[in-house]
């Protein structure tokens, strides 16, 4: 087995790697090598993050010319435009290994670690982030990874956990008349895509907004057909009146119009998730995925 910086002619294999930990999380999404190769040399497309990046570096472990496992790194700045959560830190963007091959998984990490603690930064985070919708964080099918990182001394103490729910547009029922009289809906340009507004006397009494481009513009086409639902709620006096499902229903007869055919939401793991997961079922949206993201270690005490 080798250890070494990534090369372009590993991109093929990287990318199967990349893409079985991907279609275990999301059924059928994937990530092109182009896609891949763009995200590893630039990773501009996180337009918050991107930017904050002062190196990037990526290893790869070969058994006899095979790609088996693979991490990749960034370094954070630390000047002051940069959150003070990433200030100065260095990360394991992602770590993947095939699951029979954990030698190699654990080789790679080491590697990366070193690498980690030779950038001298302040604090080390693991994650599980590829440029694919839905795949962040340390997934609950990845096991494998979760091992590794706990072995290297990467705590979850102070993660967050994510459900992903996913479902698809055939199954939500057209939104019908509005479910109060005087209710309008206004479609605008929010702040993650296309909003829509539940309108009362003037007011935005709701919202939800949908996001229908996560292949990003055709840069991604390993995404096409799915959108995002997020930023949804109702003011607490007007709930439980049918407004947020209205709501709901009327993006989606928008996002259906435009071909999109699967839908993806994300909830925290708190005491308001089994609610959550109840009214999202009426939409027919299922948890997929279980993540867990912030994982972290102080350098120096491994
Ligand atoms: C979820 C939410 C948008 C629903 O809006 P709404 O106008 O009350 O929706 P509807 O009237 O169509 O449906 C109400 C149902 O939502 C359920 N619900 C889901 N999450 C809820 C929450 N956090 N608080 C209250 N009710 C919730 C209620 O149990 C209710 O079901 P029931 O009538 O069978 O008891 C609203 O409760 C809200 O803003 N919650 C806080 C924000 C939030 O949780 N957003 C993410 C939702 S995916």
């Amino acid at each position: 087995m080798e250890v070494r910086p990534f090369a372009r002619r590993d991109r093929e294999q990287l990318a199967r790697l990349v893409n079985a930990h991907v279609a275990v999380v999301l059924p059928g999404a994937y990530v092109p090598p182009a896609t891949l190769l763009n995200d590893l040399e630039h990773p501009l497309g996180e337009y918050i993050i991107g930017p904050w990046v002062t190196d990037l570096a990526t290893f790869v472990a070969t058994e006899r010319d095979r790609v088996v496992a693979a991490a990749h790194l960034r370094r954070y700045g630390d000047d002051a435009r940069v959150s003070d959560s990433y200030r100065d830190v260095g990360e394991v963007v992602w770590l993947l290994c095939w699951p029979n091959h954990l030698d190699a998984g654990r080789a790679v990490l080491d590697t990366a670690t070193g690498q980690l603690e030779s950038w001298g930064v302040r604090e080390h985070y693991a994650n599980g982030t590829l440029p694919c919708p839905a795949v962040y964080g340390v997934s609950d099918s990845w096991p494998h990874v979760r091992a590794l990182y706990e072995e290297a001394g990467f705590d979850a103490g102070d993660a967050h956990v994510e459900v992903v729910l996913a479902g698809l547009t055939a199954g939500v029922d057209p939104p019908g008349p509005a479910p109060i009289a005087g209710l309008s809906l206004r479609r605008r340009l929010g702040t993650l895509g296309t909003a829509f507004d539940a309108v009362l006397d003037g007011e935005a009494v709701g919202m939800v907004e949908v996001d229908d481009d996560l292949t990003r513009g055709g840069t991604n086409l390993g995404a096409v057909g799915w959108a995002d639902v997020c930023n949804h709620r109702v003011r607490e006096d007007m709930r439980r009146q049918g407004i947020g499902s209205w709501l709901v229903r009327s993006a989606v007869e928008w996002l259906r119009l435009g071909g999109a055919s699967r839908l993806l939401a994300y909830a925290s793991e708190d005491e308001h998730l089994a609610d959550t997961m109840r009214y999202a079922a009426r939409f027919g949206l299922h948890p997929v995925n279980r993540t867990t993201r912030g994982f972290d270690r102080t350098p120096g005490r491994n």
